[in-house]
């Protein structure tokens, strides 16, 4: 009988945003799984991820990167090769989070910004990612969307813009390299705790209205978004690509 694991053992993968929250913890659970962790991060926090899974015998590097700016994120994927011989998974996962407002009140500034880092920055991860796994003839990758790239919550056009764009350029993409051996997926997170929403969930009034259509009443922690990041990076999902999981404790379910 063959028991399925996850084990990434001589494997690199390259993650986005893994100074804290979900990218972090999600690092530190595929370096535990056996892989070479590349972090690209404009924090620099992102050294402390990398000490953390050095500590517990992993091997990570920290390369400091804005995913808004293509030579930059190409000198990432080469450093990956370069490092660790190979490119094997990508998560792309940096994002950031406008002010809450009613469209009209959102300004230019902010729409640009997150524009730049969650739609350019996962467009940009994936077109030198891609290009670097193709000529490998393998690789799979996980973006992160939101359950605001499924459907609209208040106050928030900019992110819910940008997060149905990455899941339109997580189809498109595996269309494109479906035959190529390379599979793209995204994971679609409901609210979790996180610096980005740490100011919500320590509000009690403000809690109270994010978990109000919550069926689960409570705020998933990063360490329970890492599991399903990594199963759709293993083999045991091997025909699985141009998905988008929700994982939001039955928020999408009504
Ligand atoms: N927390 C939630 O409830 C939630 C829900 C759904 C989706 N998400 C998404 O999860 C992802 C991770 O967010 P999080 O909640 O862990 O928050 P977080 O703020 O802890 O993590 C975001 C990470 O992205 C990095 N980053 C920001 N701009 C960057 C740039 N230009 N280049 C490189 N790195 C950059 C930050 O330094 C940080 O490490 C984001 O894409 C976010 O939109 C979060």
């Amino acid at each position: 009988m063959k028991r399925l694991k996850l084990d990434f053992d001589g494997r690199a993968v390259l993650i986005t945003g893994a100074a804290t929250g979900i990218g972090r913890a999600t690092a530190l659970a595929f370096a535990a799984a056996g892989a070479a962790v590349l972090i690209g991060d404009v924090d620099a926090r992102a050294e402390h991820t990398v000490r953390d899974i050095i500590a517990g015998g992993g091997k990570a590097v920290f390369q400091k990167t804005d995913v808004s700016d293509s030579a930059q994120v190409e000198a990432l994927v080469a450093r990956a090769v370069a490092e660790f011989g190979s490119l094997d998974m990508a998560f792309n996962n940096a994002g950031l989070l406008p002010p809450t407002a009613p469209l009209a009140e959102q300004t230019e500034a902010d729409w640009a910004r997150i524009m730049s880092v969650d739609v350019t920055g996962v467009f940009l991860c994936l077109k030198h990612e891609l290009a670097q796994m193709n000529k490998a003839g393998r690789g799979v990758i996980v973006n992160t969307a939101s359950v605001a790239g499924l459907r609209a919550d208040p106050g928030m056009a900019p992110y819910v813009a940008a997060k149905h764009a990455v899941v339109g350029l997580t189809k498109a993409a595996a269309i494109d390299y479906a035959t190529a051996g390379i599979r793209i997926n995204a994971i679609a997170p409901g609210l979790v705790r996180t610096p980005m929403t740490e100011r919500w969930l320590n509000d009690p009034e403000m809690r109270e209205k994010v978990l109000a259509d919550s069926p689960i009443r409570r705020a998933a922690e990063p360490d329970d978004i890492a599991g399903l990041v990594l199963f759709l990076a293993s083999d045991l999902a091997s025909v699985i690509t141009g998905a988008v999981y929700p994982i939001d404790g039955a928020r999408t379910a009504h």
